[in-house]
């Protein structure tokens, strides 16, 4: 293909996104909100409450966002396009909103957490773990949900209401060390499953979950491996004993737990299929990150790092994926219908 064909494609397909959301908007009504749980692919604030380090209130964080706002990379994650795709506002972060905001919020929260993972001690200190995310959730059930809608009506909004699911793979890494077996994969999966039960137990019914990302990719590793830019396969094959588990979890829990339903994203193969063939979706480089531009050191994105002037063209923001990364990520689930399964369809979930 010459370079003129990938730009068209590229262009397509942008259209093609624009048309679909907005039609999906118009069939979208019955998704009443979306309420989103995990980590950094989709926190949009959270750890601005959070002790610790706040790393991603500051440019380059947001650029193309206009401000930042905690999200881990240039523009909108995706959640943001699920949430376009749905037809509804961004989920603002739960930490973040003020007693008033909690009464008359009805579309959906964000309690993702960067750094956050499945287990409770991952890093526990700098972020809002899982299960605190979930009591989060129980309490806006209990408590927020009941003075916006009336008692009555919770019960109804909850099962119609989708659940985005995005964690593990900071699990895979303590205190700073790879971690991953088939043995830690099945007491990971595990642990998910309790988490999955408690939300279902909490009126949840339908999930949209990712897998976990080929960590051995990021810049981060692959940029100290030789050759330089090689993915660590070690780390990326013991990922993959997680993610293959993961889809049977899902499809086990829609047998035993009443209206379970979900869909099943795979964000390791859109990664992956954009590394392979960038080009193929307009991305120029796919090893190196953004942001921090200087590939010697330590590989943070900081205050004063400089940074790419075209992120359009880059897979990786900073170890996370460009905006554009996760507008192919959208495309392929919801207009090719190649990672997500079943098919995301709004019917599926009414
Ligand atoms: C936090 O993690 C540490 C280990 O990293 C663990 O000892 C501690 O129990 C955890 N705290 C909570 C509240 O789970
Ligand atoms: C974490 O790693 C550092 C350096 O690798 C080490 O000095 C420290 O003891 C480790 N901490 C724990 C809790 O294992
Ligand atoms: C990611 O996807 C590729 C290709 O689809 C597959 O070979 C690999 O095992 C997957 N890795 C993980 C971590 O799931």
């Amino acid at each position: 293909m010459s370079t003129n064909n990938h730009l068209n494609h590229s262009l397509i397909l942008t259209v093609l996104l624009l048309i679909a959301f907005a039609t999906k908007s118009e069939q979208s009504k019955q998704i009443p909100a979306l309420y989103v749980f995990g980590d950094s692919l989709v926190d949009s604030g959270n750890n601005h409450y959070v002790p610790g380090e706040d790393l991603q209130n500051f440019f380059p964080y947001g650029i193309d966002f206009g401000t930042p706002t905690g999200r881990c990379t240039n523009g909108k994650t995706v959640a943001d396009f699920l949430a376009i795709y749905l037809g509804l506002p961004f989920a603002p972060a739960y930490l973040g909103l003020s007693s008033k905001g909690k009464r008359v919020i009805t579309t959906g929260i964000n309690y993702a957490s960067a750094g956050s993972g499945i287990l409770p001690d991952t890093n526990n200190k700098t972020s809002f773990i899982m299960d605190e995310q979930i009591r989060g959730f129980e309490r806006t059930v209990k408590g927020i949900l009941p003075k916006g809608l009336g008692e009555e009506a919770v019960e109804k909004h909850v099962s119609e209401s989708l659940f985005l699911v995005s964690s593990g793979v900071n699990d895979h890494f303590k205190n700073r060390t790879f971690r991953g077996s088939r043995k830690f994969a099945s007491y990971l999966i595990n642990e998910f499953k309790i988490r999955l039960q408690i939300l279902h137990s909490l009126g949840a019914r339908k999930f949209f979950v990712n897998n976990v990302p080929p960590a051995g990719c990021f810049p981060s590793i692959s940029l100290h491996s030789k050759p330089i830019g090689k993915c660590s396969e070690k780390m990326n094959k013991r990922i993959s004993f997680y993610n293959k588990k993961l889809l049977i979890l899902l499809h086990e829990l829609q047998t035993q737990l009443p209206g379970f339903t979900f869909v099943h994203s795979d964000l390791n193969k859109s990664i992956m299929e954009i590394r392979q063939n960038p080009h193929k979706y307009g991305i120029v480089e796919a090893t190196k990150p953004c942001c921090p531009r200087s590939i010697n050191g330590d590989l943070a994105c900081r205050p004063y790092s400089d940074f790419c002037a075209n992120r359009n063209t880059y897979l990786f923001f900073d170890d996370h994926p460009t905006e554009r990364a996760n507008q192919i990520y959208a495309i392929k689930c919801f207009i090719d219908h190649s990672i997500c399964t079943p098919r995301i369809n709004i019917r599926h979930f009414l």
